[in-house]
Parts: C-alpha cells; structure tokens; sequence
C-alpha cells in the first residue's frame, strides 16, 4: 500500500496527497468505512477535519473528547475494540464499530490525528496497526 501512496503523492499539495492518501486505505484496507485527518487549529483551539474518504463527520472535536481529542491529547495511538464501550466516543457514521487513531507529530510537536474507522469489531489487530503506523511515518517525514 506504501507503495500505491508514494506514487500518488509525488505532487500536489498536503490537501491533494492526504486527500489520496485516505482513498487508497479505503481501497486498499478491507473493512473500513472512514479513513481521515483532523488537526489542530489555533483559533478554535480544537482538532479541526481535514481530507478524508468516507460519510459526512463532525469538523471540531475539542481536544480530550471522543477518540481522537483523547489520542491528541495523550499523544497516544489509540485502538478502540469496540467504540460502544468507549466513553465520549463521537459516532460519525453508525457503522463504525472499531477504531484506530494515530498521533502526526511536525518538529517533534503533535499537530494532528488519523482515524480509521471500521464496520468490524476489533479490526485493527497488531499487523494493521504496523501497517498503519508505517503510512503516519511516511506523512510525517514527507508531507507534513
Ligand atoms: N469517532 C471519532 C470522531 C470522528 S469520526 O469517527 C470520523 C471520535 O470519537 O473522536
């Protein structure tokens, strides 16, 4: 998949390869319904949405809500097994049922998440959560 996401971000801008970046896990990944960014905003002090593939979502979460302000702001990769169990969890799209979120750092500082939701519980076992890290590394070092 790292592959496919190299070629596609070769050019543009962060808008068009994050925007591409989120199409081809959705693509490539089976079971996920909603693959995106949010980052943090200094006007509204709150993780604000940016590119995404998938249904219609909230564009502010505070930070320390739901799953990814608390990701944020623990800067912790977060893997929700059952987001029903999850308290505060934001439900976007009823189908989710499982959740991966993963911390962007710039200059060492956190700037942002990616959430990956799934329609299958526990879906996002060690390998897929490998894989995943893989992909926030190579935005990290090449795109933010
Ligand atoms: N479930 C997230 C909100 C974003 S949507 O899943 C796209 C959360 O609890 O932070």
């Amino acid at each position: 998949m790292l592959d496919i996401i190299k070629n596609y971000t070769k050019e543009g801008n962060i808008i068009s390869q994050l925007g591409n970046i989120s199409s081809i896990c959705m693509e490539e990944i089976e079971d996920l319904n909603w693959v995106g960014f949010y980052f943090y905003n200094v006007d509204y002090k709150a993780l604000v949405l940016g590119p995404f593939n998938g249904k219609k979502a909230t564009s502010i979460i505070e930070t320390g809500d739901g799953v990814c302000g608390s990701a944020y702001t623990n800067d912790e990769v977060t893997v929700v097994d059952d987001v029903h169990n999850f308290c505060g969890h934001i439900a976007c799209d009823l189908a989710s049922n499982s959740e991966l979120v993963i911390p962007l750092h710039k200059d060492g500082n956190v700037v942002g998440v990616m959430d990956i939701d799934s329609p299958v519980k526990s879906r996002f076992e060690k390998n897929l959560v490998d894989k995943f890290n893989e992909v926030v590394k190579y935005i990290e070092e090449n795109i933010l």
